[in-house]
Formats: structure tokens, C-alpha cells, sequence
């Protein structure tokens, strides 16, 4: 007689678990669409501010030139918890400041280092004479100054600055010393682009970086490679997080990573409107699904935030977010709703059969490798080279052994076009001005150069480890 019962007490059980059901993945619905955020209306950070670097106050009061002041330093930097970690930084004690010139504008740099070890201080992607340029030959002693003093003789770009020590880059530069230069000009004075910094205009610092348990930097090579670290910092900042306005916002994306590839994307599929390459505007802006940087490549990019149905998104690269971004919808001033259809003029390369041609072929095994055949050697001249003439240069990338990544050729003293890639068009991305080209293995990447400026430069991959172990170049301009 009481089994009648038993159908209807399974019968509730059934109506309960649906019920459940329905309501539990209502809940996920309404969070997913970001309308959702912990403790109500406030935005809830996970993870650390992004850091930004200072922008270094010019000290020469005439607007037609700038002086400024660096301190090569060791110090202590927080990242993780309450543990300090050993670092290298220019005033500062990670990274350093922003460096901002105006085309046209007379440069007086005074450096001191302070690091008790030598160093130099290279100016990348800086068209300036060689003497002045900071690579191997102008060696900085403990506690020596150097005074370099350009014009500044290229139009807007994102550029940065580093050591160039040779055998002790990569050391130097893992441990902290990198920092941007922004060049402005009347085109980019002129253009309705995000240029507010820190509120819809942020630099990107990206590197990788591993974390011993007492919270020591962890720099690993070994015969075979670099150790790629766990973890990605923006800015000299784990996990960080960012807010931005509903509006077009531009990052300004380094990879200072010493030989870590990245490939950026949006979490929600958002467009990465690249508006610049290494050496400035690309003729429009080129809406890509993801951006590709090699070690020394940078690459401006502008997103728009209007549009996300989500108040959550992520910058990642592969699948990884590296950086949290929340759009705060009460943000308002006079932000940019609209890219321009055009940036710059960029004449298209000529081809003309009789320049120069020279052949670079470049060869790696494990963290070693040779240009050419040769390892590099601070007493010999590779290339000789005229003042002003186009010359084409033809880089290989002939394989190695050990390591089958691609490598990034970075030429100093220019900023040049990639004329093809494997004998094909070279992708939009690549149309514009560069100083750093990636050639993978088995690669032949063909690129217009000009020197503009004499002296004695460096050409070499920037893989920072190939680049202290061999893979380097010099040649002359006269
Ligand atoms: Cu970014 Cu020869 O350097
Ligand atoms: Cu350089
Ligand atoms: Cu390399």
C-alpha cells in the first residue's frame, strides 16, 4: 500500500533537480554577459594595477631640444607577495622612464652608471650617427658617464632603449634594463588618435620572467635554449589588470622579452587595429584578429572598447590572458570614437636592379650562433657601406641545431622596408617601416635599407642570448 508513494517522492525529486537546473544556469547566463560583477556595481580587481613607467621630465626649457637625465641602477622590486626581488632599472629600480622627443628636436642625454659593472645604453630603432648610437663600442665604465647628443631626425614612432654590452645583454636587460621612446611629429600632433597617456594611450612593456620560490628573478639557458619563463609581465607587473574608458584605447605593445615570441589577441575576438610597426604609422590602419612580435618588435594597436558586450576582456597571447582590462562605462571625457581611414604617406618601395646586394645567412645552435659562418668579434668590420645608397639585403634563416625557432634580424642605424618574404609580397603588417624582421627557418626575407647617418652599427638577431653568443655584425656607413 505504500508503495503508491514512492513514484511521487521521486517525482518531487525530479521537479526540484530541474528546477535547480534551470535557475543555476540562468545564473551563468547573467554572468557571463558582464553585467555580472562581484559585490555588486563596483569593479572587483583580481591581480595587480598595471604599472606604468614615468614619462622623464625634459630639463631644457627651449622647445626646440631636450636634456635628460639617467641612472643606471641596481635596486629591489616587489612583483609577487611581500618578496623583493633583485633588479636593474633606469631611475628607478625595474624598467625605466619615457623618453620623448620631437622630430627635429636637439637630444643631450647625460647617463651615469651607477650599476658597478660596465654597460652601454642603445637607442633602438633610433636613426642616429654610430658614435652615438650606444652599441658595443660605447662601453660606459662603473660609475663613467656618457653624454650622447643627436637631432632627432625621424618621423613618429615607438622606440626603445636597452644595453648592448657585449657577452652581457641579455643578463642586463632580463634583469630590468629596457624603457621606451615615444618620437612625435606634426602628422601624429595631427591626428585624431587615443594620445592621453595613461587614460586612452598605455605602453606595453611584455616579457617573461620565471620566479624562484624566495622570489628571485630565475634565468635559465642551457645548450638547448632559453627556458621560456612562467610567467608574463606588463610593465614590470604579475598579473595585471587595467581600466579603460568605453572608447577607442591604443597600447603601444614591446616584446622585451629576450627570445620569447608572442601572439596577441583579444579574449572576445575584439580587432587589434595595428595604426604602427616598429618605425612608425602604417599608411591606414589594418585591422588584424592577431598581432604577431618578435624579441625587439613593437607594434601600436588601437581597440575599440565601445562596441565589447562584456564589461570583462583580456589581452592574451596564445591562450593566455596577460592582461585584464575592465571597461569602466562612467569614464568620460573628450575619448576618440572613430580611427582615421588614413595615417600616413608611405611611398612604395622601387625596385632597381643594380643596388648592392649582400647575403646574410644566419645560423643558430642552441643558445650560439653565427651571421655568415662568423661569430662576432669586435675588432673585425663586416660590411662596408656607402652613406645614402639603397642596397638590398638578402637574410637567411639556414636552420641550426638544437633550436629551430625563427630568428629576429635587427639592423642599427635605419629603419628599413621588407621588400618580400620566400620571393612572396610581404603582409600588410610588414608595409610599413621596421628595424627588427623576424625569418623563420628555412626563411628568406629580403629587405631595402639606407644610412643616413656614418659611423659603425650593429646588425644581429635579437634573441638577446644569440646576440651576446655570436650572431652579430658590424659594418661601416661612410
Ligand atoms: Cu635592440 Cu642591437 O638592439
Ligand atoms: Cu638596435
Ligand atoms: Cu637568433
Amino acid at each position: 500500500m505504500k508503495m503508491q508513494k514512492k513514484p511521487q517522492a521521486s517525482q518531487t525529486t525530479f521537479w526540484v533537480v530541474i528546477i535547480l537546473i534551470v535557475v543555476l544556469s540562468a545564473i551563468l547566463v547573467w554572468m557571463s554577459t558582464g553585467l555580472f560583477s562581484p559585490n555588486g556595481k563596483k569593479f572587483q580587481a583580481n591581480g595587480n594595477p598595471l604599472k606604468l613607467p614615468d614619462i622623464l621630465e625634459d630639463l631644457n626649457p627651449d622647445p626646440a631640444a631636450a636634456e635628460y637625465k639617467l641612472e643606471i641602477q641596481s635596486g629591489q622590486t616587489n612583483f609577487i607577495g611581500d618578496q623583493m626581488t633583485d633588479t636593474l632599472g633606469y631611475n628607478g629600480t625595474y624598467l625605466g622612464p619615457i623618453l620623448r622627443f620631437r622630430q627635429g628636436e636637439q637630444v643631450n642625454i647625460e647617463v651615469h652608471n651607477r650599476l658597478g659593472v660596465s654597460t652601454t645604453l642603445h637607442w633602438h630603432g633610433l636613426i642616429v650617427d654610430g658614435d652615438q648610437d650606444g652599441g658595443p663600442h660605447q662601453g660606459i665604465q662603473p660609475e663613467g658617464r656618457w653624454n650622447p647628443t643627436f637631432v632627432t631626425d625621424q618621423p613618429a614612432a615607438t622606440l626603445w632603449y636597452h644595453p648592448h654590452f657585449s657577452g652581457q645583454t641579455a643578463n642586463q636587460v632580463f634583469f630590468g634594463l629596457a624603457g621606451l621612446i615615444y618620437i612625435e611629429d606634426e602628422i601624429s600632433d595631427a591626428l585624431q588618435l587615443p594620445k592621453t597617456y595613461g587614460v586612452d594611450d598605455f605602453p606595453l612593456i611584455v616579457q617573461d620572467r620565471s620566479f624562484t620560490s624566495d622570489g628571485r628573478f630565475d634565468y635559465r639557458t642551457s645548450m638547448m635554449g632559453v627556458v621560456a619563463g612562467d610567467r608574463i609581465l606588463i610593465n614590470g607587473t604579475v598579473d595585471p589588470f587595467l581600466e579603460v574608458p568605453q572608447s577607442l584605447v591604443r597600447f603601444r605593445l614591446l616584446n622585451a622579452s629576450n627570445s620569447q615570441n608572442f601572439e596577441f589577441r583579444m579574449s572576445d575576438g575584439s580587432a587589434l587595429n595595428q595604426i604602427a610597426a616598429d618605425g612608425g604609422f602604417l599608411q591606414a590602419p589594418l585591422p588584424q584578429k592577431r598581432i604577431f612580435l618578435a624579441p625587439g618588435e613593437r607594434a601600436e594597436v588601437v581597440v575599440d572598447f565601445s562596441k565589447a558586450s562584456r564589461n570583462e576582456v583580456s589581452l592574451m597571447t596564445g591562450n593566455r590572458s596577460i592582461l585584464n582590462l575592465h571597461i569602466n562605462r562612467d569614464l568620460t571625457g573628450d575619448f576618440i570614437e572613430t580611427l582615421p581611414a588614413e595615417l600616413t604617406q608611405i611611398p612604395e618601395p622601387v625596385s632597381d636592379p643594380n643596388r648592392i646586394t649582400r647575403v646574410f645567412e644566419l645560423q643558430s645552435m642552441g643558445i650560439t650562433g653565427t651571421i655568415n659562418g662568423k661569430y662576432f668579434d669586435m675588432n673585425r668590420i663586416d660590411e662596408e657601406v656607402r652613406l645614402n645608397e639603397e642596397e638590398i639585403w638578402i637574410v637567411r634563416n639556414v636552420g641550426g641545431m638544437m633550436q629551430s625557432e625563427g630568428h629576429p634580424f635587427h639592423v642599427h642605424g635605419t629603419q628599413f622596408r621588407v621588400l618580400s618574404r620566400d620571393g612572396e609580397v610581404p603582409p600588410p603588417e610588414e608595409r610599413g617601416f621596421k628595424d627588427t624582421v623576424f625569418v623563420e627557418v628555412g626563411e628568406e626575407v629580403r629587405i631595402l635599407v639606407r644610412f643616413t647617418h656614418p659611423g659603425i652599427f650593429m646588425y644581429h638577431c635579437h634573441i638577446l642570448e644569440h646576440e651576446d653568443n655570436g650572431m652579430m655584425g658590424q659594418f661601416r656607413v661612410e
